[in-house]
């Protein structure tokens, strides 16, 4: 779906409006009828944090943004739910532009807020047959006055078109994107948006040895792609570059380790998130034309079964020599990831950065709320992580990367094995990665945020994109 328009003006018009206030606050609009300003004090009276009545020939909404003392960030958050709550209304009312004015003493509220209102205006429904009739009326957000710069704006306008493009790969199953697929979006998205980028088909991927990558395509009767990813602007500041890779399994049955269906199997078209989000990530980078040197790797193929599917007990030689015991098919991304990580050693890199849907330990260790983020860079990039985490609200939670947790990857008849048993299965599961490394290397863990049953917010339901602003914020961050 294409981003709703948002634009930047520095005066307010003569349109539907919605005041940001102070609790307790009423909002400050010229001729209100005796009528009105009862309903506002009524609303007050009620602790409403969020009404909407007709004033003149236009629609005006009100919304107070809970504050939480000495702490910006959240508050920023509150502001972006805020945003939430408001599209629903002003959706209700069929209006196709609102624009949005701070009275509030919220520093920079109006932007957090447009930026849950728009985001929060995503749909996907392309599959159904009367879809017209189910596309939201709001097209476009005005964000006015001096609260927020034109610069924000636009910023805001590149981040929403990136998180939808991820939402819909994400969305779209497998009959309709699978590895092939990605590998066309790839090229279609590097054309359009001025990056490099090169996809190989199995024949390339074999000529490579990347044998994690064709052993999970074994059960596949689609062909597994890589696709490599370059942005390197002349004015790149960093000399090595920043290396990103994302596990791109279109979907993942587990294999002959098969899921089990509810609540496991049944939305396993998320598990190409991390890959969608490297894609929208450099979406995000051409298009604010980031002065830094990135690139961006992408394995990708489904984990199915067919009868000629790599099974427990096999023996795999990956990219770098090391040879891996499968003891658990469905253990696939690190398998994928491994050889795209191998890889990476080519470029020199300054820092390698995965985002995978991993394990499901690391959802049941921090559920939706934010993510596990593991590695070996040193605590100053994982404080940047944390830092641009915080900043957009998809927190990055430390997890200790102790050689313990290595130890239980070692095979008795191969170098490694591909699990490590019941304790610790996001950090064992990063660690055998870390084996295939031999650079700075960050991981982050995306499983339990990738993909929502249940409307969480600005996050939506269905595919979020969770990751995309993450690592976009991240990147910027460095480029200042
Ligand atoms: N794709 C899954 C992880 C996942 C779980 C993603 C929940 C999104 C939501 C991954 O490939 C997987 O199956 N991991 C196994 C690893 C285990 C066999 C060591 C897991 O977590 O159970
Ligand atoms: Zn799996
Ligand atoms: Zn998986």
């Amino acid at each position: 779906m294409a981003a709703t328009s948002i634009r930047y003006a520095s005066k307010p018009e003569n349109k539907s409006t919605i005041y940001l206030v102070n609790t307790g606050e009423a909002p400050a609009i010229k001729g209100l009828k005796k009528e009105q300003q009862d309903f506002i004090a009524a609303q007050q009276a009620n602790n409403n944090s969020s009404y909407y009545f007709p004033h003149q020939d236009t629609i005006v909404f009100v919304s107070v943004p809970e504050v939480k003392k000495d702490q910006l960030h959240l508050t920023h958050e509150n502001c972006r739910k805020a945003g939430h709550v408001l599209c629903g209304m002003v959706n209700k009312m069929k209006l196709d532009t609102v624009q949005i004015v701070n009275q509030s003493a919220i520093e920079q509220a109006q932007i957090y807020f447009a930026e849950g209102l728009v985001l929060s205006n995503y749909q996907f429904i392309k599959y159904f047959k009367d879809a017209a009739k189910k596309k939201n009326s709001l097209k476009q957000v005005i964000v006015t006055g001096n609260d927020a710069t034109k610069k924000e704006v636009d910023q805001l306008a590149i981040v929403a078109e990136s998180l939808f493009a991820v939402r819909d790969m994400v969305n779209e199953p497998v009959l309709s994107f699978n590895s092939v697929d990605l590998g066309k979006m790839v090229l279609k998205t590097a054309k359009s948006y001025g990056f490099k980028a090169e996809v190989w088909n199995k024949k390339k991927i074999v000529a490579n040895q990347f044998g994690g990558l064709l052993a999970v395509n074994m059960g596949s009767v689609v062909e597994p792609t890589f696709s490599i990813l370059e942005w390197k602007p002349a004015n790149a500041k960093n000399k090595a570059p920043i290396v990103l890779v994302g596990k791109g399994v279109t979907y993942d049955t587990g294999g002959l380790s098969l899921k089990p269906t509810p609540d496991s199997m049944d939305h396993m078209k998320c598990d190409m998130t991390g890959a969608a989000t490297v894609l929208g990530t450099f979406m995000a980078i051409a298009k604010a034309k980031l002065n830094l040197h990135v690139i961006g790797l992408i394995p990708s193929t489904d984990n199915r079964i067919n009868g000629a599917e790599y099974t427990p007990g096999d023996i795999i030689k990956m990219h770098n020599g090391l040879f891996v015991e499968v003891l658990n098919t469905d253990a696939e991304g690190r398998m994928i990831l491994a050889d795209a990580l191998s890889y990476a050693s080519r470029f020199k890199p300054e820092l390698v950065v995965d985002i995978a849907t991993l394990t499901g330990a690391a959802a049941r260790a921090i559920g939706p709320w934010g993510h596990a983020i593991m590695g070996n860079a040193g605590e100053e990039v994982l404080k940047e992580f944390k830092k641009a985490g915080e900043e957009v609200h998809e927190r990055a939670v430390e997890m200790p990367f102790w050689e313990d947790y290595a130890e239980k990857m070692r095979s008795s008849i191969a170098d490694l094995k591909n699990v490590g048993g019941a304790d610790g299965g996001a950090m064992t599961a990063g660690k055998f990665l870390e084996f295939f490394t031999d650079y700075p290397y960050v991981h982050n863990d995306i499983a339990g945020c990738s993909f929502t049953n249940a409307e969480m917010s600005y996050r939506g339901k269905g595919g979020t994109g969770y990751g995309m602003r993450f690592l976009y914020r991240f990147l910027k961050n460095r480029a200042r």
